[in-house]
């Protein structure tokens, strides 16, 4: 699209869909990392939870990198910050609130820039990831407050559960019990 190319606007578009990707690839190292150890720990199906998770932000990842590069922009591979090194349940759904919180107030500021510029599509494209940012904030919301009144009877309801998936869908499908 080389016209694009000559809208003063869409270089803060490109900037913000390529800060948001970076985003994505921190959010996937991070979950990724973080799910080994509950793993580890023997917290199956906190495990499946969070790899789920981390596959939606490879999904959103791919997402911006294409419409970058309908913009004939050059999608990064840099992470947006250092990942965390995983402790226990408690402070990983802590980390990742806090993450999801901070993802959803940048798409919010990043939607509103494209609007700006008159770029429908990339709103667009950052409204539908919001709505499945709030999905993954609303399950780490919920289970951190889980684990802070219930403690470890909560968490042994999740003690020697299955890690297992099944075919590999997308956890906001998953939480509205629709099919991939
Ligand atoms: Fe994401
Ligand atoms: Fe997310």
């Amino acid at each position: 699209m080389p016209q694009a190319k000559k809208d003063p606007g869409v270089k803060k578009v490109l900037e913000a869909l390529n800060q948001a990707r970076s985003m994505e690839l921190q959010a996937i190292h991070q979950y990724m990392i973080q799910h080994y150890v509950l793993d580890a720990l023997d917290y199956g199906q906190l495990c499946a939870n969070i790899k789920l998770i981390a596959v939606d932000e490879m999904r959103h990842a791919e997402k911006f990198a294409e419409r970058i590069e309908s913009l004939d922009g050059q999608p990064t591979c840099d992470k947006a910050g250092p990942i965390v090194p995983p402790q226990g349940p408690k402070e990983i759904f802590t980390l990742d609130t806090n993450l999801e919180t901070n993802t959803v107030a940048a798409y919010n500021k990043f939607a509103a820039v494209c609007r700006q510029a008159g770029d429908s599509l990339s709103s667009n494209l950052f409204e539908q990831i919001i709505a499945e940012e709030d999905v993954h904030l609303g399950y780490y919301q919920e289970t951190l407050e889980h684990i802070k009144t219930l403690g470890d009877a909560f968490l042994a309801k999740y003690a020697a559960t299955s890690k297992h998936t099944g075919p590999i869908k997308s956890f906001v499908k998953v939480m509205a019990k629709e099919d991939f």
